[in-house]
């Protein structure tokens, strides 16, 4: 099993580098070069992230490293070929932009890959593989990790575009969590690298909603001393787009001023509720009190606490009593 492991990474290894050939070499490169260009990436970032290209046509990738049965398999079993019904063998990726995807040391476990042209989804990521689960791999987080020697922060985006456009402006501590919801082992993966983390997800519904999941998926991660912001940007915009038009101190700007979590926390819960009355203060109480119960760190908790004390112009010893007749009436 070790060997097919190695075996396997290696096959991943060569893929990424079949693919950042083909960026300099194949008959489209001069138009992708331009994609790359119109959207501000420079050579030296291409290099960085070892951006490639998976041309178009049906067999590149296959024909490349898929000369035998044995490695026409392997290629099968990473996702990385396709096979029809009618048993024909054709590349996965065709006529994208690639991103490969490094785990913790660096070993390629999957790859991104963003349309260039013509209609189908904008994003394609590897399929879950024996070597690749996406839930525990984060975009860039080895990347990030190789300029510094202890990582000061970090950053969570959506996109590859986001994480890569950061890095092109000079802001290198930005991982993006490759297109599901921010999850606990993502989260877990990065306190252990670093004990500041901001999410800014895009600008949109979509991008707020995943903030809230990436709040409640970190409340029993909270340790001591471990620091867990978010940074909201315009309706509309994301971090490439925003990094784009303002630059890196621009963007930097925004980032000292993202809200703490328990801001963000009490902001998001009284959004829709009037707390001036008793109706929304009891209701704040029932929707916080499961959170709270979450929350493993007690300073933390008892911070939040503290605040929800004040919202709910309770003395704090006054809530611990509410909050257990709300568990023993289940409310
Ligand atoms: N994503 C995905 N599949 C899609 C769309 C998005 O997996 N069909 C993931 C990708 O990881 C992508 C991230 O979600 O990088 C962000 O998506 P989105 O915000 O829609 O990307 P855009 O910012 O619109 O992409 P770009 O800037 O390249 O136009
Ligand atoms: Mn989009
Ligand atoms: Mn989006
Ligand atoms: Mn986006
Ligand atoms: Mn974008």
């Amino acid at each position: 099993k070790r060997a097919q492991e190695a075996s396997d990474y290696e096959q991943m290894e060569r893929a990424a580098k079949f693919f950042t050939h083909q960026l300099r070499h194949h008959q489209n490169s001069s138009q992708v070069i331009d994609y790359l260009k119109g959207r501000g990436i420079s050579g030296e970032t291409v290099k960085q992230f070892q951006i490639g290209y998976a041309p178009d046509g049906w067999d590149g990738l296959l024909k490349a490293l898929g000369t035998d049965q044995r490695s026409r398999q392997q290629l099968i079993d990473l996702k990385l070929i396709n096979r029809n019904d009618q048993g024909r063998h054709y590349d996965f990726f065709r006529d994208r932009l690639m991103f490969p995807i490094r785990d913790r040391r660096g070993r390629v476990v999957g790859f991104g890959g963003r349309i260039l042209q013509g209609d189908g989804p904008k994003y394609l990521n590897s399929p879950e593989t024996r070597i690749f689960h996406k839930g525990r791999e984060l975009y860039g987080l080895y990347e990030a990790r190789q300029a510094y020697r202890e990582l000061p922060q970090v950053v969570i985006v959506e996109g590859y575009m986001d994480v890569v456009a950061l890095a092109q402006a000079g802001i290198n501590f930005a991982v993006a969590s490759l297109g599901t919801a921010t999850t606990t082992e993502q989260l877990q993966l990065l306190f252990r690298a670093t004990r500041q983390v901001t999410c800014c997800y895009d600008g949109d519904r979509a991008g707020r909603d995943a903030a809230w999941r990436a709040l409640e998926n970190a409340l029993p991660l909270l340790h001591d001393g471990i620091e867990l912001k978010f940074l909201f940007l315009p309706e509309g915009e994301d971090p490439d787009s925003l990094v784009r038009k303002e630059g890196a101190d621009g963007f930097l700007q925004r980032l000292a001023q993202a809200q703490s979590f328990t801001d963000y926390f009490f902001s998001h819960l009284t959004d829709t509720i009037d707390i001036q009355s008793d109706a929304g203060k009891s209701l704040l109480l029932k929707q916080a009190k499961p959170l709270l119960e979450r929350v493993a760190s007690d300073f933390y908790r008892q911070t939040l606490m503290e605040r929800l004390a004040r919202l709910l112009r309770r003395e704090v010893s006054q809530l611990s009593t509410l909050i257990q007749g709300v568990a023993t009436t289940k409310l």
